[in-house]
């Protein structure tokens, strides 16, 4: 590999490029590149690449986000392409990031990863706020009790802070996507317009706690929210997850957040655990980036006598909090920091900084339904009641009743819009059938070579069992490497773990 600096800047960046021969892919070694460059703080160090040959290495002199600004009102208008101002990349740029995609009329799936206090929180205030300020209709579901964004509850449409409340809220949401594709397909109009109906977007700040397994309502939220991300995309209706999670099987299998994966817009804060592997697995990053890992604090890294009576004094550190990657942003490799949302100590009330980002006013509201949807459905209702607080409880402990009476816990039941998937956990207590993924696996494992899915889905459908899609199988395939039991030895190929 050779290395060329371009931009020599004493004392303060240093930049470089570096190569390697034609034929080759470049990786590197990043504990092994602070070394050759004798950085202990591996913070001052980015690195991008080109997915090819190149490599640009940019050196600061400390790292270049200890510090960023506030984020203010007028960074939250949309631009004419649906995008606000997020944050500031390692090399000073706005991070752009999109609210609404004025070029399809498509709402937008935002999912928000990080480990416990990496800022998920802030940045869910930060897009609430900008909603509110660009006139969509926010319904939020704080599911640690409406502790965790407490200030967001007056300038939402629909705030719940309990697991039945963001069921109810999201099965309402996916109502009013299948009104509005009612009522467009009868107006013959195919996509959505701003300024005929608001856009409508459901935030679920820990998400993890309705989607983890034990949770109250996993099966039907896992099914709410595929149904909302499918459907409500093109009918101006949006959902954004922010969730703690090593692993996308934490949050209600991985199938669910796939889909939203590949086309959302996707934030990683401070992860812990496997999620990385795990997003260059479902081909968010590709193989051979790398991301800084984000650390808990700026303190360096650096050795200290076990005596010494200074080293306990790491916690003045400034911390990292905000800092992350917008995978699905032009840059998913740069780092990148959240602006400043409120306080960063601790306050006793309410943070009334981020009161007044969200600013004076009344949020927006949802437009009148058709007749039809509203009065049937049990998530609109909860809607309607959602200002009385002792009816909207006895409809939530209802729906609680009602759900826990169903036989498999509603695994199966009758939801709003269809049918669920059946996955290994719904069966275990009935007779257990073949599943698809049991049959794959069978396949992978009699094979004697890495197989493509669709040798694999041809193999499948002549073991003498029902006929089933490609489509099906290659969920089944990225199910099994998800899970650890199969990987990928190329492209397009799986092998079974043995
Ligand atoms: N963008 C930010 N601006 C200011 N402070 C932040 C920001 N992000 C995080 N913090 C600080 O970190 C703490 C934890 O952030 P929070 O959003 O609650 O994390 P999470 O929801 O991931 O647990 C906040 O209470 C605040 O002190
Ligand atoms: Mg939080």
């Amino acid at each position: 590999m050779s290395a060329v600096m371009t931009t020599p800047d004493p004392g303060q960046v240093y930049e470089f490029t570096a190569e390697v021969p034609q034929g080759q892919v470049i990786r590197y070694d990043l504990a092994a590149l602070c070394s050759a460059l004798n950085i202990n703080d591996p913070t001052r160090i980015a690195v991008e690449t080109d997915g090819l040959r190149r490599a640009m290495i940019t050196v600061y002199p400390s790292n270049p986000l200890a510090q960023v600004r506030a984020v203010t009102r007028e960074d939250l208008v949309m631009d004419r392409h649906g995008r606000i101002v997020i944050g500031v990349y390692h090399n000073g740029r706005p991070v752009k990031k999109r609210l609404f995609d004025p070029s399809t009329g498509s709402a937008q799936r935002h999912l928000v990863f990080g480990t416990t206090g990496a800022g998920k929180s802030r940045v869910v205030h930060l897009e609430l706020a900008a909603e509110k300020i660009n006139g969509f209709v926010s319904w939020l579901a704080d599911l640690k009790f409406g502790q965790s964004v407490p200030e967001a509850e007056e300038h939402v449409d629909w705030p719940v802070r309990t697991q039945e409340g963001a069921v109810l809220m999201t099965m309402a949401a996916v109502a009013v996507a299948q009104d509005r594709m009612r009522r467009y397909a009868a107006a013959g109009r195919s996509a959505f317009v701003l300024g005929v109906d608001p856009l409508l977007n459901v935030t679920l700040d820990e998400a993890n706690r309705a989607l983890e397994r034990g949770a109250p309502y996993r099966d039907l939220m896992t099914h709410l929210i595929k149904e909302l991300g499918r459907t409500g995309r093109s009918v101006g209706v949006g959902v954004r997850l922010s969730a703690q999670a090593a692993h996308l099987e934490e949050l209600g299998g991985s199938d669910t957040l796939r889909a939203m994966l590949k086309e959302g817009e996707v934030t990683l804060l401070r992860w812990s655990g496997s999620m990385m592997r795990q997003l260059v697995a479902d081909g968010l990053l590709p193989a051979g980036e790398q991301l800084m890992p984000i650390p808990k604090t700026l303190a360096p890294r650096e050795l200290r006598s076990q005596f010494d009576p200074a080293a306990d004094d790491d916690d003045d550190a400034p911390g990292t909090q905000g800092m992350g990657y917008l995978l699905s942003g032009p840059r998913p490799t740069a780092m990148m920091r959240h602006l400043r949302v409120g306080s960063i100590a601790p306050l006793a009330g309410k943070d009334p900084e981020i009161l007044a980002l969200y600013g004076p006013g009344e949020p927006a509201r949802l437009e009148e339904l058709s007749a039809e949807a509203d009065g049937e459905n049990i998530g609109l209702i909860a809607y309607h009641l959602r200002h009385d607080p002792v009816a909207f409880q006895a409809l939530c402990d209802q729906f609680r009743e009602i759900y826990q009476q169903k036989p498999g816990h509603g695994g199966g039941g009758q939801h709003a819009g269809g049918a669920v998937d059946d996955g290994p956990e719904e069966s275990a207590d009935r007779p257990r059938k073949v599943l698809v993924e049991d049959r794959v696996r069978a396949v992978l494992a009699a094979a004697d070579a890495p197989m493509s899915a669709d040798e694999v889905l041809a193999a499948v459908n002549s073991d003498g069992g029902k006929q089933v899609s490609g489509g099906t199988v290659r969920n089944k395939l990225s199910a099994l490497v998800d899970s650890g039991a199969a990987v990928q030895p190329g492209r397009g190929l799986y092998a079974p773990v043995r």
